[in-house]
């Protein structure tokens, strides 16, 4: 197969050259996938993208005329293809279900315990030779309620590393996990109750049209004060104007955000020569409780490997049975 890749970077293109062979062309394009740039699609049978390219409607009909017949996504998430129409068009598209549980799971503990222990506040005040310790407090994470929205894959294992903490662990899911509970004393409960009762909450479901912001200004109202908000999921799962609000007020203690609403064009990218033109953006990165990484979460060594390995597996097997365990429609 002629496979163009787009939005490829500098830290996933050593992996996907790793795996290069004789059995597919591949070409390598810095470019997000749009409305202009899907011209670049000529010619290819396969194309493969990630989380910041833009698969809608206009754009799959584009890669229709141009010939594309498979997507290969290089990510978890899918919320941001329109799978239905693809279907329509006949085109194929398989995400990368599992690379590594393990990479999100522990960004997210690496936010909770940033936020929490106020290490980078820390650390700047160290490098200026401050070394005072005043505003500096954090609390024990030992028997403290943590309450994990989706138990999936990454909240199965964001539950495992905290029953080590001896967190008193509650979750809320559409389906639970029998092992989560025998092993680790995970409670599931109502979404209100997990909000009521939790000093951290995180967020590790997919945005679809049910969760679109789940949290909002009604369930955050219901939230104890000063509680830790972190979000490695999706950016749309939250009402970020009612984040806003709710840690302007103090509601919100901390807040760790891996990821964000209006996210796409900015997070990925090195805007550090122009003005910023995100306001709400600009705002979040004022607030001294407030951790933000630019959709990381899965940046390790072994997610790289296993999204290369399994993107390529899916063409191989569309190449060799037309269907791939992995599709999505
Ligand atoms: P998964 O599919 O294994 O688990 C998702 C869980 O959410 C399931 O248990 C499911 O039942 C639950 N769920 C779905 N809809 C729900 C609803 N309406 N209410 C309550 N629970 C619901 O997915 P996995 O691998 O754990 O990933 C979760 C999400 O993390 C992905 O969908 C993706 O958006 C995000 N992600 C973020 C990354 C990052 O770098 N920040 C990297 C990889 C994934």
């Amino acid at each position: 197969m002629k496979i163009a890749f787009f939005s490829i970077f500098g830290f996933d293109k050593p992996f996907f050259e790793k795996l290069k062979s004789e059995q597919h062309e591949m070409v390598f394009f810095n470019e997000q996938l749009n409305k202009c740039t899907a011209q670049l699609a000529k010619g290819f049978d396969a194309i493969a993208l990630f989380t910041s390219d833009t698969v809608n409607e206009d754009v799959l009909r584009l890669l229709h005329n141009y010939g594309v017949k498979y997507i290969a996504l290089r990510s978890v998430g899918f919320d941001h293809v329109d799978l239905q129409t693809a279907s329509e068009l006949n085109i194929r598209v398989a995400n990368v279900p599992e690379y590594s549980p393990y990479a999100i799971a522990e960004h997210t503990v690496a936010m909770i315990l940033a936020l929490n222990r106020k290490l980078i506040l820390a650390d700047n005040r160290v490098k200026r030779h401050d070394f005072s310790l005043g505003g500096l407090t954090g609390f024990d994470l030992n028997g403290k309620t943590v309450g994990i929205i989706g138990t999936g894959k990454i909240g199965s294992v964001l539950t495992k590393i905290l029953n080590g903490f001896s967190c008193h662990l509650i979750a809320y899911d559409i389906c639970e996990v029998e092992s989560l509970k025998t092993n680790y004393g995970l409670k599931y409960t109502s979404l209100d109750e997990l909000c009521q009762t939790s000093d951290i909450i995180s967020l590790n479901l997919p945005l679809n049209k049910d969760t679109k912001h789940l949290i909002n200004a009604h369930q955050i109202a219901m939230m104890k004060n000063g509680v830790m908000l972190i979000n490695t999921a999706r950016g749309g799962i939250v009402d970020t104007q009612a984040v806003i609000d709710a840690i302007k007020s103090g509601k919100i203690g901390s807040y760790g955000m891996d990821v964000y609403e209006f996210e796409k064009g900015v997070f990925f990218f090195d805007k550090s020569e122009t003005p910023l033109q995100d306001d709400t953006l600009a705002l979040l990165t004022t607030f001294s409780n407030v951790l933000i990484t630019s959709h990381q979460a899965f940046l390790t060594n072994e997610a790289l490997e296993g999204i290369a390995k399994t993107t390529i597996n899916n063409i191989n097997q569309w190449a060799k049975e037309g269907k791939s365990i992995n599709d999505l429609n």
